[in-house]
């Protein structure tokens, strides 16, 4: 069992459209749960729009000092969507204490970048947790963009970050109303990259937990 954390300080980035993505895709093999502890419960929306049509389980309202006790349920895998503003990095720090993995989403904007630097400083590095950058909202018409910014995590800012990448597609935008998830996009040949960047980077994920080497003792050293 994993429990994986979506963080960003920066509201809007893409971390509860990554959370239902990759949820979705992982389902497809292994058990799913998604928690929100975002008070704005902007996943909580999205699941209600989705209804019985949701490919994995999900947990509203979930206090963040719970989670360690998530651990306990039969579930392979495990994410948390945080909120946009953690100003108050309580809640940060109960959802890191209880996490495995961190998935930080960046969106191609420069101010962006100093905040999640600071949360890796600050919060993610201290606690020796595994994380990936994930680009995301990359904008396909102009040129340079991605090239620039995967330049910039690995020879700037030096942090790991998924090959794979998010691209800025209607049908994510669209699908929190719909109440879909990638998994149900329809698949037509418009929404076919939007498909594929989910389903890459779930791939991506679960090849980095195989290549991992196994810690003794219960996962990152708690019960
Ligand atoms: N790859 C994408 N392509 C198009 N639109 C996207 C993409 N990713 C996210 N969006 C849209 O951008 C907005 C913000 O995304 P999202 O809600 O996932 O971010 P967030 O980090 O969870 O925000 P918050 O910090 O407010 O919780 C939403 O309207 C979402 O539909
Ligand atoms: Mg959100």
């Amino acid at each position: 069992m994993r429990i994986v954390c979506l963080v960003g300080q920066k509201g809007g980035v893409g971390k509860t459209t990554t959370t239902m993505n990759l949820a979705a895709v992982m389902s497809k093999h292994s058990r799913v749960l998604v928690v929100d502890v975002d008070p704005q419960k902007s996943t909580t929306w999205w699941a209600e729009n989705a209804g019985d049509n949701l490919p994995f389980d999900f947990a509203a309202d979930v206090d963040p000092g719970n989670l360690a006790r998530l651990r306990e349920l039969p579930y392979d895998t495990i994410f948390v969507d945080t909120p946009g503003s953690l100003e108050d990095t309580r809640v940060l720090a109960a959802v890191l204490d209880a996490s495995d993995f961190v998935i930080l989403p960046l969106n191609p904007e420069p101010l962006n970048t100093p905040a999640m630097v600071r949360t890796i400083k600050q919060h993610i590095a201290p606690r020796n947790l595994p994380f990936r950058v994930l680009l995301s909202k990359i904008d396909r018409r102009r040129a340079g963009q991605l090239d620039d910014w995967e330049h910039l995590i690995d020879e700037g800012l030096k942090l790991p970050r998924f090959r794979q990448y998010v691209r800025l597609y209607a049908a994510h935008a669209d699908a929190p109303l719909e109440g879909r998830v990638v998994t149900q996009y329809a698949d037509t040949r418009q929404n076919a990259n939007a498909i594929f960047d989910y389903t890459h980077v779930a791939m991506e994920l679960m090849a980095i937990w195989s290549n991992e080497v196994p810690k003794e003792g219960p996962a990152n050293g708690k019960s």
